[in-house]
């Protein structure tokens, strides 16, 4: 059977990543250059190399995705191979495909993961066909925008059941991934549909495991217990005495 490999989480905040990492839930972190930015990493090429050694640090030996910074091959090969000097859990993601599209990035891909035993997580793909190539040029991960491709009116499920049947059918290793998360439904949704790792927020991650039912029915439980043990406390408490030898009943 197909082993499943579950949650990534998508941020750059340490104290998010800590706490969740903390719960055994999640099996890696992925990050880009938007996420980071946000995230408040400043201070250029250093501030970035400290968050993502800190990130990479605290959840070793999970797997970490950094994003090169440049649309340009040799900038791209350059980073690649400074992100994975500075964690041996880090894995470099390259866009399928520049701005002006173009087959440079899938060409570093293959450079990447056969020539340099780079592990490269492939984003940026909107479609099961994008994702199938860059399994066929060699990715470790493949990356599908899942709330994008539902954004621009496609079905991200129907392309994660194409995609796997294709990738299971070829026998390829890639994983597939399947980011940019919107909903709640979305993770459990796209596991089923065949996504091996679905990347979340940690808001999502929060409101998949808190409901309101579980709170009121635990506030009921802790109401009832206050009760019982008042209970308890207005009654004598019952000795226990050690049981003496049986006598046997005389019956008249
Ligand atoms: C996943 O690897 C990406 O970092 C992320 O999910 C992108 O999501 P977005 O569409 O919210 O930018």
């Amino acid at each position: 059977m197909r082993g499943l490999t579950g949650m990534f989480l998508d941020t750059g905040k340490l104290q998010e990543i800590a706490t969740y990492h903390a719960l055994g839930i999640i099996r890696g972190v992925t990050t880009n250059p938007t996420i980071l930015a946000k995230e408040g990493v400043r201070g250029g090429w250093p501030g970035i190399e400290e968050r993502c050694r800190d990130i990479a640090k605290l959840v070793e030996p999970l797997p970490v995705s950094v994003e090169v910074t440049t649309d340009d091959p040799e900038g791209m090969l350059e980073q690649a191979r400074m992100f994975v000097r500075w964690a041996p859990n880090i894995n470099v993601k390259i866009p399928i495909h520049g701005v002006g599209g173009g087959t440079e990035n899938l060409r570093l891909v293959h450079e990447l993961e056969t020539g340099h035993d780079i592990r490269v997580n492939v984003t940026a793909m909107m479609s099961a066909q994008q994702c199938l190539l860059a399994a066929m040029a060699g990715a470790t991960y493949v990356s599908l925008f899942g709330g994008r491709v539902n954004n621009m009116g496609y079905n991200t499920c129907g392309e994660i059941r194409r995609l796997r049947a294709l990738l299971d059918a070829f026998g390829s290793p890639a994983k597939i991934i399947v980011g940019s998360t919107r909903e709640i439904l979305n993770i459990v949704e796209w596991f089923e549909a065949g996504a091996d790792i679905v990347t979340a927020v940690p808001q999502l991650l929060e409101g998949m495991l808190i409901h309101p039912y579980s709170k009121e029915t635990v506030q009921q439980f802790l109401r009832d217990a206050t009760k019982l043990e008042q209970a308890e406390e207005r009654q004598q408490p019952q000795r226990i005495s050690k049981p003496g030898p049986r006598v046997a009943r005389v019956v008249a």
